[in-house]
């Protein structure tokens, strides 16, 4: 119940922090406990610590409001439209306050604590092809801003190209010819998380390409008996497949790369 005194929380010199002068100590998060602390008769049972949804009694909006009365301004701001507000979470959801090591703000323990409500994400992590946060070199808060900081996102930048182009700022452009999707969305061809397939692509080419082109009067076709999209594959789709021609799929700056072969 003391480590709180080696957290944040308990330094007693932070005057804007629970232990601050003139700040209600423990009650400062845990409200007013005096019945908690009061004389309890034999056999009955001693009122526990109000709010915290998840340890108390309290309702998850009453505990947030404990946090949210010195956390308005740095967090709250994103928190009112965040996904987590809307779905009731608790911010001890999440935080541990006693923790000296808050498992969700260390890079090696964060996943885990996410894990317990997205287990469709953990299975995506641990696929062939994943961003690296099994292996703790990422987190979930590289690309995720859990409070919602940025309004109508969940994501750390206000759309998810933005969030991509932090680390892959190759892929950003601005080409002289764009491939539409690519400066739409980048998650129309990869998962974010992890996939099966090479590059975390949501699926191999020729299917991904042939999801939106049609192979109608393509100049390959005439060159093979079969066509692009035939039982018995071209020789033109094999390995790299599409990529084999049009290699520069995320944009070309080539004065003749309009079909992005170069
Ligand atoms: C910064 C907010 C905060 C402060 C200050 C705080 N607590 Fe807590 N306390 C919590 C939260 C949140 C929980 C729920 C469990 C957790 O997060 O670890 C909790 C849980 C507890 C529990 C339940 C048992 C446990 O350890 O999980 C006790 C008892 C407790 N606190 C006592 C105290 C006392 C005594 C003080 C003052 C010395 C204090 N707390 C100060 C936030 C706080
Ligand atoms: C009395 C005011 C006060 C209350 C109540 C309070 N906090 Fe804090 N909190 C602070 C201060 C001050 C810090 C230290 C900020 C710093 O060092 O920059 C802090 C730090 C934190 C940190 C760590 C930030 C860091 O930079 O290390 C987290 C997480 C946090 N609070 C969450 C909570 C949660 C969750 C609650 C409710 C259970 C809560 N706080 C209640 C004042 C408060
Ligand atoms: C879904 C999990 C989750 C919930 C719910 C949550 N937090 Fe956090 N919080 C985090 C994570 C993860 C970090 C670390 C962010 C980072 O490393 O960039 C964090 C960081 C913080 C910090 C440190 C300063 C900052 O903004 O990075 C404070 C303070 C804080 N949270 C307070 C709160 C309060 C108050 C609530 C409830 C209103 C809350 N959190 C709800 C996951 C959560
Ligand atoms: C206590 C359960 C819980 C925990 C812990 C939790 N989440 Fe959530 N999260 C939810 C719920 C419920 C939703 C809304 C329903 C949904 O989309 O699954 C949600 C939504 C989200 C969304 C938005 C999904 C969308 O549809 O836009 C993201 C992103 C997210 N969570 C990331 C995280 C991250 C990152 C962490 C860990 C730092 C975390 N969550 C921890 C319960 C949780
Ligand atoms: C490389 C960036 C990145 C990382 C790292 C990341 N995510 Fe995501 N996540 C995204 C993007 C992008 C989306 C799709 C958001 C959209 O379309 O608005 C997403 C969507 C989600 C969703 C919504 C449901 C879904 O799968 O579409 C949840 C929940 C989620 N992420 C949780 C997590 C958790 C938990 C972690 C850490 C284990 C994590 N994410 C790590 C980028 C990332
Ligand atoms: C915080 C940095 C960071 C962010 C943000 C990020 N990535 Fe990554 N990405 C990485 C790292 C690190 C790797 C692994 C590189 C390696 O293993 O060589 C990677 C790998 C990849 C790969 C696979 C590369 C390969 O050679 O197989 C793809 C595709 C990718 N990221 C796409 C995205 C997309 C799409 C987004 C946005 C949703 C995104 N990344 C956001 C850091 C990031
Ligand atoms: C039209 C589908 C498509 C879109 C949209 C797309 N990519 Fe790709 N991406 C691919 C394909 C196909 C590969 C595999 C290329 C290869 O094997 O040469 C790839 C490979 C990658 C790689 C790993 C190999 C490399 O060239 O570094 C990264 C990183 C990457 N993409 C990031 C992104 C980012 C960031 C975005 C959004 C700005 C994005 N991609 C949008 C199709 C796409
Ligand atoms: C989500 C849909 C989508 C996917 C998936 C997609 N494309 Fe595209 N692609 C487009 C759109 C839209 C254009 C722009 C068409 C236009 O301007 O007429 C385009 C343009 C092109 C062009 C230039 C066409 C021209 O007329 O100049 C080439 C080449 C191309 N894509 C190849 C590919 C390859 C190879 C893949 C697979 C790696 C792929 N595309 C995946 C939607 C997609
Ligand atoms: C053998 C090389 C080759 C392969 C393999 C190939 N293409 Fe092409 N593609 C071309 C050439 C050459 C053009 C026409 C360039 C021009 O007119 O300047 C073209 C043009 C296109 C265009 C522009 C529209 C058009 O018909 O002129 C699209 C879209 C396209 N290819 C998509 C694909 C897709 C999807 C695949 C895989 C299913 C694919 N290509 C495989 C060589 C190839």
């Amino acid at each position: 119940m003391y480590a709180i005194f080696r957290t944040p929380h308990g330094r007693p010199g932070q005057n804007t922090g629970p232990f601050g002068q003139g700040q209600l100590q423990c009650e400062a998060c845990h409200g007013p406990g005096d019945d908690h602390a009061g004389r309890v008769r034999r056999g009955q049972e001693r009122p526990p610590v109000p709010h915290f949804a998840s340890s108390g009694t309290g309702s998850a909006e009453a505990g947030n409001a404990q946090c949210l009365a010195c956390h308005g301004s740095d967090v709250g701001f994103g928190w009112h439209d965040a996904a987590h507000n809307f779905e009731d979470l608790a911010c001890v959801d999440c935080h541990r306050l006693h923790d000296p090591f808050d498992p969700v703000r260390q890079a090696d323990s964060q996943a885990d604590v996410c894990y317990e409500c997205h287990q469709p994400t953990r299975t995506e992590m641990h696929k062939a092809f994943a961003h690296p946060v099994v292996e703790d070199k990422m987190a979930c808060t590289s690309c995720h801003s859990p409070h919602g900081d940025v309004v109508g996102s969940e994501l750390v930048r206000a759309t998810v190209n933005e969030t991509c182009d932090q680390c892959h700022a190759e892929k950003r452009g601005p080409y002289l010819w764009e491939h539409a999707p690519v400066a739409e969305d980048c998650t129309t061809c990869h998962s974010p998380h992890g996939s099966n397939q090479p590059a975390m692509l949501t699926q191999r080419a020729p299917v991904l390409c042939q999801s939106c082109h049609s192979q109608t009067g393509h100049p390959s076709v005439a060159m093979d008996t079969g066509g692009l999209a035939s039982g018995t594959p071209s020789r033109f789709l094999l390995g790299e497949s599409c990529l084999n021609c049009h290699s520069q799929v995320h944009g070309s700056n080539h004065p003749s790369g309009s079909k992005l072969m170069r």
